[in-house]
């Protein structure tokens, strides 16, 4: 048997439904049940960065009755994580969603991906730098349709990067619809809707390393 990675093993918690990361993910999978219950289009683009084993998308849309609708992409690099959240797809008849094994971090993974009209950046803030935040932030409208609603995580320890984090979100042309900061806990999950206009994928950058 081969011995799982440290990104295989940092999903255990949510066996919990306790723990922190369960609490985060059913605020994640909230903010993309009400974003899918708020959309009508008949198509909808979805994708989500360093994905996981994909609890949250997949986690939601395995009891939608409305699924057909959605189109995605998960981006993740972990082997066995990637494995694992296609066979999670599969068990849940999710045809349209494709787990593709990528960098992330490199603008060129999004192409054919992209424009979405829900970005997830869910476990990416606190992993890369805080120049790569403030440089993924500034790319998100190229991952971006117009209108489109970015749902992110970031850890507040000390220094708390957030306060810093919305601004940059402002300043790349997104507003703010939620910002969850319980008190006993440290994670945070924003919610925040582009409003300007998307701007074109150019597929050449680096936005992101993971410093782990
Ligand atoms: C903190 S976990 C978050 C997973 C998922 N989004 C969630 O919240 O359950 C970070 C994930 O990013 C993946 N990862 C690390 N570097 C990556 C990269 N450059 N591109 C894509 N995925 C990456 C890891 O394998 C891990 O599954």
């Amino acid at each position: 048997m081969t011995a799982r990675t440290p990104w295989q093993v940092w999903h255990e918690p949510y066996a919990d439904e306790a723990s922190p990361l369960s609490r985060r993910l059913r605020l994640a999978q909230q903010h993309i049940a009400a974003w899918l219950d708020q959309r009508s289009a008949e198509r909808l683009t979805v994708v989500s960065a360093c994905a996981g084993q994909g609890h949250d998308l997949i986690g939601v849309l395995a009891s939608r009755p409305d699924v057909q609708r959605v189109r995605g992409t998960l981006l993740e690099y972990d082997p066995g994580n990637v494995a694992a959240a296609r066979t999670a797809a599969d068990q849940a008849g999710l045809t349209k969603i494709v787990i593709r094994r990528a960098d992330a971090g490199q603008l060129s993974s999004y192409a054919g991906a992209v424009p979405a009209d829900l970005v997830l950046m869910v476990g990416v803030f606190g992993n890369i730098s805080d120049a790569d935040v403030e440089r993924t932030v500034a790319a998100l409208p190229q991952l971006c349709a117009e209108s489109a609603t970015v749902i992110w995580t970031r850890a507040r320890r000390d220094p708390d990067l957030t306060p810093a984090l919305r601004d940059w979100l402002r300043d790349a042309g997104f507003v703010e619809h939620a910002f969850h900061a319980p008190d006993d806990v440290q994670f945070s999950v924003g919610v925040h809707r582009l409003d300007s206009p998307p701007q074109p994928l150019d597929p050449t950058g680096t936005i992101f390393t993971f410093l782990r």
